[in-house]
């Protein structure tokens, strides 16, 4: 990862990145930022990211996808749109587009979540279908899903579909357990819906529950057990643990030691789930965050020199040098 945003070398990054974009090597990205406690700071991260991508240029959506708690139009200066997702859910709107609302800042718009808080229990597979496909079609280089709290399937679905899942934790056992369990979840939900490991959803099942009678914890014990009772699914089980690349922002650091949280969550999600977690980095604790959400303004257009700013533009560049990585292996 880069060491400083204001360096010449830095610059030029950026400048060719754009030049790829330009060049259209790049597909459309869908970032989600997810994680399995409120108030982690999944708004302040995808609010940052979209911003700062569309403050190098690139057209960029972000939509709230937090239909109990919709709050990201305040987090990017908006007042609560007319139409949002959920009138997309409820039929009210046919065509995502339509939801769709500029900001004051050049190149980024946003789809607001929902006016009224919204059961993600009311949602159907079918409407959750046509919300992925429509999410899939928007007219942006950038699209940045800010997820809500929890792990319902609603919400790993919507983790599942983005190239880059971030998962964002504070330094703090209780935020650092959800995270665990929401990487799981995911990891679970994403065998689940894959029709190849059909034959083996019984124990997929069991170890979505805690303390199943498999004694499943997770996804390496989950590949003993395949390797044990149908070897010949283990091999692919164990590519789709390795394709599973989950990222980690850690939140509101006040030291070295919260910084360090990141490695040694790194570290435990490879040995005890065989999950190669990769920690993107830290946003420090800035006690003007919430000055600038009171005033509904996007933290980095207030403070563009702050540490917070620096980091989410390390963190942008160091994603879309990977962006282009992994897609020129897949060419
Ligand atoms: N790095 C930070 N420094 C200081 N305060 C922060 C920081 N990050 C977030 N906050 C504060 O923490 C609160 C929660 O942040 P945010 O709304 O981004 O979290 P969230 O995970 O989206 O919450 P929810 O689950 O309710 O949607 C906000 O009031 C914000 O001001
Ligand atoms: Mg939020």
């Amino acid at each position: 990862m880069e060491t400083n945003t204001n360096t010449s070398e830095n610059k030029g990054i950026w400048a060719s990145l754009h030049s790829q974009y330009r060049g259209h090597q790049f597909q459309k990205q869908i970032w989600a930022i997810g994680g399995g406690k409120g108030g982690v700071g999944k708004s302040l991260v995808s609010s940052s990211l979209a911003f700062d991508l569309a403050k190098h240029g690139f057209t960029t959506i972000a939509i709230d996808l937090d239909l109990g708690g919709a709050n990201l139009h305040t987090v990017l200066g908006q007042t609560p749109p007319k139409k949002c997702v959920s009138d997309f859910l409820s039929g009210n709107v046919v065509d995502l587009v339509e939801c769709i609302v500029d900001t004051q800042y050049p190149n980024l718009k946003m789809i607001g979540g929902a006016k009224d808080d919204l059961k993600i229990t009311q949602i159907t597979e079918e409407k959750k279908k046509m919300l992925i496909n429509q999410i899939r079609g928007l007219p942006a280089q950038f699209i940045i899903l800010d997820l809500g709290a929890g792990t319902s399937q609603y919400t790993l679905d919507f983790f599942n579909i983005a190239q880059v899942g971030i998962v964002t934790v504070l330094p703090e056992p209780t935020s650092i357990e959800n995270a665990y369990r929401f990487l799981k979840a995911v990891y679970y939900h994403r065998l689940h819906s894959n029709s190849r490991f059909e034959s083996i959803q019984p124990m997929i099942e069991a170890a979505m529950i805690p303390n199943n009678q498999l004694g499943i914890q997770s996804p390496s014990d989950l590949l003993n057990e395949v390797n044990f009772q149908n070897p010949e699914l283990a091999g692919e089980l164990k590519r789709s643990i390795k394709d599973f690349k989950p990222k980690l922002v850690l939140n509101q650091t006040r030291s070295q030691t919260d910084i360090d949280v990141g490695f040694s969550m790194k570290s435990v999600a490879k040995k005890y789930f065989g999950i190669d977690l990769d920690y993107l980095g830290y946003l420090e604790y800035e006690p003007n965050v919430w000055q600038s959400v009171r005033k509904m303004r996007p933290f980095l257009a207030e403070h563009p020199q702050s540490r917070i700013a620096t980091h989410v533009d390390r963190i942008c560049n160091y994603l879309l040098k990977h962006a282009r990585i992994e897609q020129t292996l897949n060419e």
